[in-house]
């Protein structure tokens, strides 16, 4: 006992010593604000001092940000980065600093040695799912797909794209008609959903809509509504990022199934970056989190009880 609380003694101390920069993204979406507030509560749990700096979507904000933790001589940083593209200076820079990297949730298009470890989803098997969910919903019918996707340049528009047009291809019956960056927030989803709307005869031929995220669902569930529409049934709603919210659209039978996307990303990024603090251990390139698919034959009111204490 006595060499467990010396050894846990140790790693609070050294823990207590960390300071952390994390460059957020925004808040652009309910699961960014969870994973924001997952990110604080962890860093404070384990006595680990984090500076949040806010980007406001913008990367130039971001680069800034890097910046200020490099001059302030932080111990790591954590970085959502909000485009894939673009990093390689910065990076060298923290390199050059000898401060670790670690990217949440989404990637980069850099040379892996630029960064400690990555944690996030598989985002193409992510738009997969929704893929296939939709490809076995729809069986031989005829179906128009209208998509709204993230933010343009960001990894998870790129990958939950490719993973969709992945699962749907050789199944001639379904066709993306429109396809239209939503940019991840609830506001642009409503809008972009009654352009989708106007532009296809007042939705009557649209069969499903896929979300690059819930948001963006959400805000279109509303717009399929003011249509004078049925979400989930006239038009079948699938999204990615499994929020409070979309259980509470999917217990109305107004969206159909969503892809779970853990907003604790810092938990084991956390753990990686203690790790290599302590004794030099390295991470993999990639801890992946786990992505499930849940549809309203899954209690959704008792999952949005259980959502509501994750963070969110
Ligand atoms: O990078 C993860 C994505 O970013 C989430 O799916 C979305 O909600 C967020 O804004």
């Amino acid at each position: 006992a006595a060499v467990l609380a010396a050894a846990l003694l140790s790693s609070s101390a050294m823990a207590a010593d960390m300071t952390v920069g994390f460059s957020q993204i925004g808040s652009e979406s309910g699961w960014r604000a969870a994973e924001t507030s997952v990110t604080l509560q962890e860093a404070e749990e384990r006595g680990i001092d984090l500076k949040f700096a806010d980007a406001q979507q913008k990367q130039e904000n971001q680069i800034r940000a890097i910046r200020s933790f490099i001059a302030q001589g932080v111990d790591a940083i954590l970085l959502a980065p909000v485009v894939a593209t673009g990093w390689d200076q910065v990076l060298e820079e923290a390199q050059e600093a000898e401060i670790p990297v670690v990217l949440l949730d989404r990637m980069v298009d850099s040379a892996d040695d630029l960064y400690l470890t990555a944690v996030g989803s598989d985002l193409v098997h992510e738009g997969r799912v929704a893929g296939e969910w939709l490809v076995e919903t729809v069986g031989d019918k005829e179906c128009n797909v209208v998509e709204l996707e993230g933010t343009t340049g960001s990894s998870p528009a790129i990958d939950r794209k490719n993973g969709f047009a992945e699962a749907i291809a050789g199944h001639d019956n379904i066709k993306i008609v429109r396809a239209q960056t939503g940019d991840f927030t609830r506001t642009k989803g409503k809008e972009v959903m009654e352009s989708f709307l106007k532009a296809e005869g007042g939705g009557q031929d649209i069969c499903a809509l896929y979300a690059h995220n819930d948001d963006m669902a959400v805000g279109a569930i509303q717009a399929i509504k003011e249509a004078g529409l049925k979400p989930g049934e006239d038009i079948l709603v699938v999204s990615i990022d499994a929020v409070p919210d979309i259980f509470q659209a999917m217990a109305a039978g107004e969206a159909n199934a969503t892809v779970e996307l853990t907003p604790n990303m810092a938990g084991p990024a956390f753990d990686a970056l203690e790790k290599f603090k302590a004794d030099g251990t390295m991470p993999p390139k990639f801890i992946q989190t786990e992505s499930k698919l849940y549809t309203q034959a899954d209690d959704p009111m008792a999952v949005y009880e259980e959502k509501k204490n994750l963070g969110y």
